[in-house]
């Protein structure tokens, strides 16, 4: 894991760039280094610059070491030295793909994981996404052809932004931080999208276009392999060469990854215990029940416990790593970061964590007001396809801001392919007073169901979803928002519609966090990369997202 930048520049040799970005900046090579250092979070253990003048191409890597410590530093320059690569993420298959290119070289050994994009393009050329599964962005370019390939997973789990400055120099970078000053167009590079070609003639392609996103399924749930299915993706997910732990937020998603991990590393070492970490405020909700499941699969379990103000102090911190004024986001994401900061000062680098079961099962409480399944598939559908600007966001900048990788195995492409193809009419929750006389159904009880046989309490299988920061202590929301709200004017906030035209601030809680992000990125075409996370109105949801919002809550906690 890491971060990542590539400058394709339109004009080559020594580039000499503007004055507007500093005196002593002369070279693209420095300006590239100097952008590049706004996502030095991303690589504590090491920074890689391949400078190609000739070319108009600079590469960075900032790189955090975790499969090929020894070997993997980027940029990868291949054999011939005619193709460069720097690529963020993890493919999880690439041994079994570099079995592949050894049967057709004789040997291949990759240098880690992301080497083998380049291996991958060697043999096959650009028509290669459909091999690997996992998480990356990459950026590649071949001397030979002056070709330009650049790709974002299927979900979008790693985030990847792209913008052009005023000299048309096409940028690509991890975090869109590194863009702010440079480029005057930015967008999210979309996921399960290459884009290939020389710089003047690019192309874009989907390559990941899977049957649910526009029909309906009509498979039968098979509970026995939707479990296979994901012990596999764990399974996977586990290959690490350094220390790794898992996160449990006392929801049934987090704790069904945890305790699966437990079982396969237990073939391996009988006595293996996971670490495990939960966070909270004190005497959060989520306490008890991670606690329950650290117990039952007897992990090594710390809880992080914040107070209130230390969560406020770092609001702009968040909103700066994350990049997103949307509420539910920043909100949850500020537990994630004080998390991820403990985490990694007892010297972890990677934790699995259960972002993505919500959007695949339809774990969100309001999925209880859908009207028909028809309605409920093509909701999840959104959901899942809209990943890349809330959960998966949050999830990994806000580990990355503090070095740490997060591992989603319920978006492993497999997984989510298989779960997504179930019938919608198996899984669509039931309220308590259903009409027509249907029999409750709780959210999520299929993936409830393949997991309820001896990996978890019943209490925790089968416990009601908290969203994440209701979870973390319902004091949590309520302050945040009433600190957020107490800092807007009411004379502003009238004036929101005209100071935010895009996705115009309707609280003043979103107002407040929107004037932040507009400081740290000025201007429209930052403000659209954001999408707000909103439950459906039409479904009669209130537009609060806070899982206490929604009626169908029954919360049992001493705070409410
Ligand atoms: C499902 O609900 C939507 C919205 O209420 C409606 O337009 C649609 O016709 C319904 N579809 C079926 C198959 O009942």
């Amino acid at each position: 894991m890491c971060g990542i930048l590539a400058v394709f520049a339109k004009s080559t040799g020594e580039i000499k760039v503007s004055k507007k970005y500093g005196k002593r900046l002369r070279t693209l090579r420095e300006l590239a280094y100097r952008q590049s250092s706004c996502q030095r979070h991303r690589g504590p253990d090491h920074t890689g610059v391949v400078d190609w003048p000739d070319h108009g191409v600079v590469f960075i890597q900032e790189r955090l070491r975790i499969v090929g410590v020894s070997h993997g530093d980027q940029p990868f320059l291949s054999d011939n030295e005619d193709v460069l690569l720097v690529c963020n993420g993890e493919i999880y298959n690439y041994l079994e793909l570099a079995e592949i290119i050894a049967k057709r070289r004789g040997s291949y050994v990759p240098r880690s994981d992301s080497d083998i994009v380049l291996g991958l393009y060697e043999e096959f050329g650009t028509d290669i996404m459909h091999m690997m599964t996992g998480m990356f962005g990459f950026a590649l370019y071949d001397k030979k052809t002056k070709e330009i390939f650049v790709a974002r997973d299927p979900i979008g789990i790693i985030p990847l932004y792209r913008g052009y400055d005023e000299q048309g120099n096409l940028w690509v970078s991890s975090e869109m931080k590194c863009l702010v000053d440079v480029c005057d167009k930015v967008e999210v590079f979309p996921p399960g999208v290459s884009l290939r070609g020389t710089l003047d003639n690019l192309k874009e392609e989907r390559y990941y276009q899977p049957k649910w996103i526009a029909e309906i399924p009509t498979t039968p749930v098979n509970i026995d392999a939707l479990r296979k299915h994901l012990v596999d993706a764990v399974r996977s997910h586990l290959q690490c060469d350094v220390q790794f732990g898992a996160l449990l937020s006392g929801g049934v998603d987090s704790s069904i990854i945890a305790s699966v991990a437990t079982k396969i590393m237990r073939e391996r070492e009988p006595n293996y215990r996971l670490k495990t970490f939960s966070v909270g405020l004190e005497n959060a909700p989520d306490f008890k029940y991670s606690r329950m499941v650290a117990d039952y699969i007897n992990s090594d379990h710390k809880e992080i416990v914040f107070k209130v103000e230390d969560g406020l102090d770092c609001i702009r911190d968040i909103i700066f790593h994350c990049e997103t004024y949307d509420v539910t986001t920043v909100r949850c994401s500020i537990p994630m970061v004080l998390m991820a900061r403990a985490i990694k000062s007892g010297g972890l680098k990677m934790i699995l964590s259960g972002e993505g079961a919500d959007e695949i099962f339809g774990g969100y409480l309001y999925f209880f007001n859908a009207p028909n399944n028809t309605e409920f598939h093509f909701e999840l559908v959104k959901r899942v396809l809209a990943l890349h600007y809330s959960d998966c966001l949050r999830a990994n900048k806000a580990a990355m801001s503090w070095g740490i990788e997060l591992r989603v195995p319920f978006l492993d492409t497999n997984f989510v392919n298989h779960a997504m193809d179930i019938d919608p009419k198996d899984k669509i929750p039931i309220p308590k007073t259903p009409k027509n006389g249907r029999t409750p159904r709780i959210e999520k009880h299929i993936l409830r169901a393949a997991f309820s046989d001896g990996f978890l309490p019943d209490e925790v299988i089968w416990r009601q979803k908290e969203q994440f920061s209701d979870g973390v202590g319902y004091n949590w929301i309520d302050t945040i928002r009433q600190f957020a709200t107490d800092r807007v004017s009411d004379a502003d906030f009238e004036n929101a519609a005209v100071a935010y035209p895009i996705n115009t601030p309707s609280t003043k809680e979103a107002y407040y966090y929107r004037t932040i992000f507009e400081e740290i990125f000025p201007g429209d075409g930052y403000a659209k990369t954001v999408m707000r996370w909103i439950p459906r109105a039409d479904w009669g949801c209130p537009e609060d997202p806070s899982g206490r919002a929604q009626k169908i809550h029954s919360a049992t906690t001493q705070d409410e």
